[in-house]
């Protein structure tokens, strides 16, 4: 099977995405986002909203609803009159139309007090801080051997400072959320990652059962993090259908997508390279200064790559924190991974020139052993082959080593050229999850399980692993997903869905085929199912046999630009990824996922940033035209392979996942590549053309 079984739906509009739902009588619920970044709100005066036709409810702090518990203070909604950062939610207008609900928010006048705020990260804050742990549960400082004395003595060194601007996820289809109560159950169709997971906190925030909250999230455009918990949008979709007794629709329109659905924080990494004329590594440190808001605190785990990547016996990560005014950051395609491996990959391009060796000679020459701090074995690793498969279908042979110089064009056009690697990586896990899987006589499968496809095909991956293992046709099997009435799963994300949901689907499936077996094949009348749950199978890999092991995925990204010589334009006529990260369960999605990946590690190094204006504590450029993403006319020869590799401890399907690995590192290998093209060494994401022009190409 390699088409996309829910394309047909997609292509023609069937696909149902949240907001779309139709439900009779259902209002619009339009939030007021708060205009300072600090303070708090004096008085919110409600008169002239309430005046327009249609109004049913202005909902503020001083009348919502007390919702009885969240560990997260982003779904406290309403429950405090502080403002944490600008654009946060303050007030919300609930209208029988959209139009009406618009207006009136426009209408609803906010006194604030208001206080002096500090949205500016810089490398010596003073309120910079150790957090008790990295994204998501990792230690936040490690150290082995004697880096300072190692570094000190190295007959190279490196010593670099990388910048990587504050990003945002930015889904083609914005979060959108339909409530219904209907007594004291809540429904919620929302455009969420996870259906089990969004269940259960709105259910805890609301202080339910979790059985009375169900969430429907059949199809999803896009996450890349942004989706993975609930955001304001749901509470306040389920707060206004409470007070006004209707279905509630709420859509976070794309500006407010900037300050309350999550973004990828800025950072401000040192990585210090030490290594003998050889190019072998002796010295590695990498030190990253990251912000958090003061609502809530998430640091990017950005130096967490750089402790398995490479050998050295002399090493040290360190982690340190802000809590600044500004919105709360949290998960973004490999967060910690994307940011970290620019700034390690960059600097070991930087090493490979300082040395003069090249650049993939560098990387296999400092490929460990072991996992280099733990000394635990790995999985599986298949970096160097990655390397040496990429550098010959890319032509890397032969490269020419000198900065600058490669011309191309014409009179009219000049171009310089140059070519870049960079490795990439991403760890390989599963999160516990359910499935059932039933068999009616007339021979119909229905599988079962609340996963999530946010449009990387996980439909069709689930139903190809489905159909191999209960040895039928595909088109034999009905699977449901999207609904956390089903089974409970793990969300899509942290490149877990497949491997997670795979391992209950399999499971499930064999349990029921040995039930048909047993019977030889006779289905009784009322059918047959089977159910599992992969919790203790799950638990083994920490403390079985399998305890101890590193566990990740690896590729290597070749990138070749051309840099206008008058202009600075940067183009990228060619990327090609090589990965290695297990059994590659759906090869037209997994294609699909890796050059979405790469295509959003190319949009980050050429074009995505989130500029901060210190006066007002916001992004200005909060929308799709300010905001810059990569175009088609971006993307030109792009293409992901992979090599095949042999996951013996990721479950049945020995699936490493792919949804993050693509983008990392890209961005790195295209800054190289740059470099290699023009002998400027951009350090600061994006790379404008502003920043080659100031180095004069
Ligand atoms: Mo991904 S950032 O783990 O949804």
């Amino acid at each position: 099977m390699t088409g996309r079984v829910d394309g047909p739906d997609k292509v023609t509009g069937r696909a149902r995405y949240a907001f779309e739902y139709p439900l009779d009588g259902a209002a619009y619920a339009w939030a007021v986002p708060s205009v300072i970044a600090r303070g708090t709100i004096r008085s919110v005066d409600a008169t002239g909203a309430l005046a327009v036709p249609g109004v049913l409810a202005v909902i503020t702090p001083d009348n919502a609803p007390r919702l009885p518990g969240t560990d997260d203070p982003e779904l406290a909604l309403f429950q405090s009159r502080a403002v944490a950062y600008r654009g946060q939610y303050a007030a919300a207008v609930v209208a029988a139309s959209a139009e009406a609900a618009r207006a009136a928010a426009g209408r609803v006048v906010i006194e604030y007090d208001q206080a002096a705020h500090d949205v500016t990260l810089t490398p010596d804050h003073p309120r910079l801080y150790k957090p008790d742990f990295v994204n998501p549960r990792h230690e936040t400082d490690t150290a082995s051997g004697d880096f300072d004395g190692a570094f000190a003595a190295a007959a190279v060194r490196v010593d670099a400072t990388y910048r990587t601007p504050a990003e945002h996820n930015h889904p083609m289809e914005p979060h959108a959320t339909v409530a219904v109560w209907e007594g004291g159950t809540l429904t919620v169709y929302d455009a969420t990652q996870g259906p089990s997971r969004t269940a259960a906190q709105v259910a805890a925030v609301f202080g339910l059962e979790p059985g009375q909250v169900r969430v429907i999230a059949e199809h999803v455009g896009g996450g890349f993090g942004a989706k993975g918990m609930p955001r304001a949008n749901v509470i306040l979709a389920a707060m206004a259908a409470r007070i006004t007794g209707r279905p509630v629709k709420c859509a976070v329109t794309r500006s407010q997508m900037f300050a309350v659905t999550g973004h990828r924080a800025p950072s401000i990494q040192r990585v210090r390279l030490g290594a003998g004329p050889d190019g072998r590594l002796t010295a590695l440190c990498h030190d990253v200064i990251d912000q958090t808001s003061t609502l809530k605190e998430f640091t990017e785990q950005s130096a967490v790559a750089t402790r398995h990547m490479y050998a050295a016996p002399h090493r040290r990560t360190t982690h340190r924190v802000v809590r600044l005014d500004v919105p709360t950051p949290s998960w973004m395609r490999a967060p910690g991974e994307c940011p970290g491996m620019f700034a390690l990959e960059s600097a070991m391009d930087e090493l490979a020139a300082a040395c003069g060796i090249d650049p993939v000679e560098l990387r296999l020459r400092n490929e460990p052993a072991v996992h280099p701090e733990t000394g635990q074995p790995f999985s599986s690793r298949h970096l160097t082959a990655c390397l040496r498969e990429g550098a010959a279908r890319f032509g890397w042979a032969g490269r020419d080593p000198a900065p600058g110089g490669r011309r191309a064009g014409n009179a009219h056009r000049r171009w310089l050229t140059g070519t870049g690697v960079a490795a990439s990586t991403y760890p390989a896990r599963a999160m516990p999850s359910q499935a059932r899987v039933t068999v009616s006589p007339s021979g119909r499968y229905q599988v079962l399980i609340a996963a999530a496809d946010i449009g990387t095909g996980a439909r069709t991956a689930l139903l190809v692993v489905a159909a191999e293992t209960l040895g039928v046709p595909a088109a034999a099997i009905d699977l449901r997903i999207g609904d956390s009435a089903l089974p409970p799963a793990m969300i899509a994300g942290g490149s877990m869905g497949t491997a997670s949901w795979t391992w209950a689907v399999i499971k499930a499936c064999r349990a029921l085929r040995d039930q048909v077996r047993a019977r030889d094949g006779a289905v009784p009348p009322g059918g047959l199912s089977a159910h599992a749950d992969t919790t203790t199978d799950i638990g083994a890999l920490a403390s079985g046999p399998l305890a101890g092991r590193a566990r990740y995925a690896f590729g290597a990204q070749f990138a070749e630009v051309r840099v206008d010589a008058d202009t600075g334009e940067v183009r990228v006529p060619r990327l090609l990824g090589v990965f290695a990260a297990g059994r590659i369960v759906s090869p037209a999605q997994a294609r699909s996922q890796l050059i979405g990946g790469m295509t959003m590690g190319l949009s980050m190094a050429l074009h995505e940033e989130s500029a901060m204006d210190p006066q007002f504590g916001d992004y200005p450029n909060h929308d799709l035209a300010g905001y810059h993403i990569a175009a088609h006319a971006d993307v030109q020869d792009i293409d992901a392979v992979w090599i095949d590799e042999e996951e013996p401890d990721l479950g049945p399907a020995g699936a490493k996942g792919i949804g993050e690995v693509g983008i990392v590192g890209t961005a790195a290998a295209i800054a190289s590549a740059v470099y290699h093209a023009t002998g400027i060494r951009v350090r600061d994401l994006p790379i404008r053309l502003d920043k080659l022009l100031r180095g004069n190409p």
